[in-house]
């Protein structure tokens, strides 16, 4: 039997169901998370559950839990659930109200939902890389926030999917800004370059990771945008998020990125990050 988390309750997750009128369901008027488990560890837990309650707090819920509130609860839920490799997935919605567009002016209680799936890691992929598309970026102007709409995000994922693609590489005319469910990077004379953290691109926990590991590990990095051109000229290309870890890319469009392999920096790249796993969650 597996168990779901509803508001404060964790629960049998068949009997966890929320009412048509949830703003969640009608509006995707909320925010969500996914998080890693490895070894039956949360993997940068706390980044996470940062970047949910500030993910709230900008469209306005507050969360009536606290951050070691929900950690535990998550603990719970794991243990019953007894996840050893795979994901939990946490939302928050603004809750049930009539259908009606303005915030509720009545007090209403946040609907807090969450489970677990398990996810194996790509190793495959991880060894061999992935084909990619380019497709314009269609988002709103808030992608900073890890908001419940990802109608955008979707159509750009089911084109990938229709090429036989793992990924869509968006871009905002010249400037390439993320992918439908990952941040982008590319290496250039050994420099790791990605999308600044604004308000154009989704925050990734597994970028920062990847951000500090590059200055512990001297290797040079800068948070820039980069243009199409250089996409197309880098020497190596690789995504990465909470479920591809850092996943090479080696073709875009058709054509090879960087030479059609996984590259050196990429591949010590994804060492370092299987240390850092290891490091918080045990060996793999
Ligand atoms: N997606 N950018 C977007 C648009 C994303 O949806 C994600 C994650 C990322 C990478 O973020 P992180 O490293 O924190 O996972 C970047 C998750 C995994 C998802 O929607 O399933």
């Amino acid at each position: 039997m597996k168990f779901a988390i509803l508001n404060s309750q964790i629960i049998e997750r068949s009997e966890a169901r929320v009412d048509v009128e949830d703003r969640g369901y009608q509006f995707g008027d909320g925010v969500y998370e996914v998080i890693r488990v490895y070894n039956g560890r949360m993997f940068t837990a706390n980044e996470h559950l940062n970047r949910f309650v500030k993910s709230s707090a900008s469209i306005g819920i507050t969360l009536p839990y606290t951050i070691e509130q929900l950690t535990q609860l998550l603990e719970e839920l794991k243990e019953k659930n007894n996840l050893q490799l795979g994901t939990i997935y946490l939302q928050i919605t603004r809750g049930v109200a009539p259908r009606n567009h303005p915030f509720p002016t009545e007090e209403i209680v946040p609907t807090l939902v969450a489970y677990t799936k398990e996810v194996g890691r790509p190793v495959e992929s991880l060894a061999t890389g992935v084909t990619t598309i380019l497709t314009e970026d269609i988002r709103w102007l808030r992608c900073d926030i890890k908001s419940l709409n990802l109608l955008a995000n979707l159509l750009a994922k089911q084109k990938a999917a229709e090429e036989g693609c793992f990924e869509a590489i968006q871009h905002r005319g010249q400037d390439v800004t993320e992918g439908s469910s990952s941040n982008i990077f590319i290496v250039k004379n050994g420099t790791v370059m990605t999308h600044q953290s604004d308000n154009l691109i989704l925050k990734g926990i597994t970028k920062d990771v990847i951000l500090d590991l590059c200055l512990k590990n001297n290797i040079r990095v800068q948070e820039r945008t980069f243009t199409l051109d250089e996409l197309a000229q880098a020497d190596e290309v690789f995504l990465a998020s909470t479920t591809a870890e850092v996943m090479p890319i080696i073709e875009i469009d058709g054509k090879k990125a960087g030479d059609g392999q996984p590259g050196p920096v990429t591949r010590k790249l994804q060492e370092l990050f299987v240390q850092e796993i290891e490091r918080q969650c045990g060996n793999l």
